[in-house]
Formats: structure tokens, C-alpha cells, sequence
């Protein structure tokens, strides 16, 4: 099994490249060997690598500067993906790709279907969505993967932005109206590896399923009480002042979802995977860096 794997560097590209190396042999790529803001030469690196499958971790993830580089964010979001889905067909291989909660515009009052309507508020959810389509309209066996706020222990993301604000701030401001459910890139990791797993066969890949899955950790919160538990359990809550406040006191340039939670019912019917509750993956994920 030759496995290429993009965005190596990502919070999720990093530890796929750990949890997929079981299954097969990985070849993954950064942004210097596979450059998705040029699609065109994508294909030439596919076709001599000549894998089985292609897990695309690599995305234009900066959801407020999206709004100002719309171009750079769908080329590399939203065109990109249905190209390395063409090369993948040229070939033969299949494809699991990922996707965010941000294709939704938050007004449900319960937890998103992967059919539910898309209705993306942001450039970014915009991209995303026409990522999808274009590896959905090659046909080839896929899986994309949608998740939501993912945190970790490397790169950009809220976890390490509340644990500096709070060695450095008095008070720090956190909304207190987006719900989501955070999700641990090793969670997600573990989880694409599971699904592989139940689709390699001696001819390649074979997905029990094509289609849109979602994979978020379990529970919900908000950003404050997700801020909140973060500075718990990293000892540092006593740091610092965390106040809750309304998104319409934190304006930003791109919109965010009121409520961006996903249902993960079709990922455990079909692949039999349940994602750990996100208060579990956090502790976990903060243990892990004493591990090291
Ligand atoms: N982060 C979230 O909260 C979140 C929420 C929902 C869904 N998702 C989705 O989950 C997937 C994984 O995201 P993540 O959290 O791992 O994001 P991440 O930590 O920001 O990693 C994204 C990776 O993509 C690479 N990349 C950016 N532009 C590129 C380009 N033009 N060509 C090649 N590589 C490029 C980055 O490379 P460099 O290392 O060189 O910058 C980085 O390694 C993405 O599909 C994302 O849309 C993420």
C-alpha cells in the first residue's frame, strides 16, 4: 500500500503520517514538494509517486486572512483538491480528504447531518465546499472527512494561543456563543487510520463508503468553555482573568457559525469508529506533551 499524504507539517498532517505508517508505505509531502496554490504541477509529483490512496491534509486553514485573499484560498482549498482527485482517478487510486464545520452557517438547532444543507458564511467555508465538490465529481472512492476546531500541541491553534495569553494577559476575553466540538488531530489521525485500515484490499483501496463523513471529538462547548478547561488543566487558570463575551463583542473579518457542531453517527454506522469526548482528548493531548 503506497499512501501519499499531503500538508505533512499540519496539526493533522503530522500525526497522520505517524498513524498511517502501519498501513503502508507513506510518502508525505509539505508545501515545498506539493504546492496546492499551484494545482498544475500536482499532478506530474502524483504520477511518480503512483499510490494506492492520497490523504490531502494540506489547506489554506487561515480563516480571517481568507477573507482578504480569496483567490489564494480557493485555489488551494477549492480547486486544488478536485485536481489531486483527477490524478488520483488518472491512476486509480482513491482519496480521503478533509473538510470543516465552517460549510454551515450555524442556525440549526441541533448537531449537523452530513446531508444537511451547505450554506458557508465565511470565504474559507466557501472554499472548503467547492473542495468537496471537486473530489465528489471525480467519482473515485473517497472519503471526506469534515471536523471542527482542531487543536494540538504543534502550529496555530486556540489551545497554545489560550496557554500564551494567559502566561501574558490579566484578563483575557473569550465568546462565549459559538458552540462547537474541539477535536484532537490525533484523534482525527487515529480515526482516518481506522477507516484505511477497513478499506485496503489486495487490489488497493475499497471505502465500506464514498461520502462525506463527519469526525469531531464528542461533547460540546464554547470558545470560553473550551478557554476555561484548557487553563484548568493546564495549571494555569489562576494566571489570569477569563471573561465570557458575545461574538458582537469580538468582531472579526471573517463570520463564524452560531453553531457549528456535527453529528458523528454515519462515521460509527459505517466504519465502527467512535471519536473520543473532547475533554478526554484534551487532558490526553496536554499529557502527551509531558511524555515527550
Ligand atoms: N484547524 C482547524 O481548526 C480546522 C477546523 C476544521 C477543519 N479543518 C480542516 O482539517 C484539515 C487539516 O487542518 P490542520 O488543522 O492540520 O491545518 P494546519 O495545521 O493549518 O495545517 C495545514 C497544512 O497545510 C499546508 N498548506 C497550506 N497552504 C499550502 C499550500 N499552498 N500547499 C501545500 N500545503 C499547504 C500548511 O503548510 P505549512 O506548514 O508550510 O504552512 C500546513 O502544513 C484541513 O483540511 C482543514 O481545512 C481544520
Amino acid at each position: 500500500m503506497r499512501i501519499l499524504l499531503t500538508g505533512k507539517n499540519g496539526q493533522v498532517g503530522w500525526e497522520l503520517a505517524h498513524s498511517l505508517s502501519p498501513l503502508g508505505t507513506v510518502i508525505a509531502m509539505g508545501r515545498d514538494q506539493m504546492d496546492l496554490s499551484k494545482p498544475e504541477t500536482l499532478g506530474s509529483v502524483i504520477q511518480k509517486v503512483q499510490p494506492d490512496v492520497i490523504i490531502n491534509a494540506a489547506a489554506y486553514t487561515a480563516v480571517d486572512k481568507a477573507e482578504s485573499e480569496p483567490e489564494l484560498a480557493m485555489t488551494v482549498n477549492g480547486i486544488a483538491p478536485g485536481v489531486i482527485a483527477q490524478e488520483a482517478k488518472n491512476i486509480g487510486a482513491g482519496m480521503i480528504h478533509f473538510s470543516t464545520d465552517y460549510v454551515f452557517d450555524g442556525n440549526s438547532p441541533s448537531p449537523y447531518k452530513e446531508d444537511d444543507p451547505t450554506s458557508p458564511l465565511n470565504v474559507y467555508g466557501k472554499s472548503k465546499l467547492e473542495g468537496e465538490r471537486g473530489v465528489i465529481q471525480t467519482g473515485i472512492p473517497h472519503v471526506i472527512l469534515r471536523t471542527s476546531g482542531v487543536f494540538s500541541l504543534r502550529g496555530n491553534n486556540f489551545l497554545l494561543t489560550m496557554q500564551k495569553l494567559a502566561k501574558n494577559r490579566k484578563q483575557i476575553k473569550v465568546v462565549d456563543d459559538q458552540t462547537g466540538g474541539p477535536t484532537w488531530s490525533r484523534a482525527i489521525a487515529e480515526g482516518t487510520a481506522r477507516i484505511l485500515e477497513q478499506s485496503l484490499t489486495k487490489d488497493g483501496v475499497n471505502f465500506l463508503q464514498s461520502g462525506i463523513f463527519n469526525m469531531s471529538c464528542g461533547g460540546e462547548t464554547s470558545w470560553f468553555g473550551f478557554a476555561k478547561k484548557i487553563l484548568e488543566l493546564s495549571g494555569l487558570i489562576k494566571n489570569t482573568e477569563l471573561i465570557s463575551i458575545p461574538t458582537i463583542e469580538y468582531p472579526t473579518p471573517a463570520v463564524r457559525p452560531k453553531n457549528s457542531l456535527l453529528s458523528n453517527k454515519k462515521l460509527k454506522q459505517v466504519f465502527h469508529h467512535e471519536m473520543p469526548h473532547w475533554q478526554d482528548a484534551l487532558l490526553e493531548c496536554l499529557n502527551s506533551a509531558k511524555s515527550v
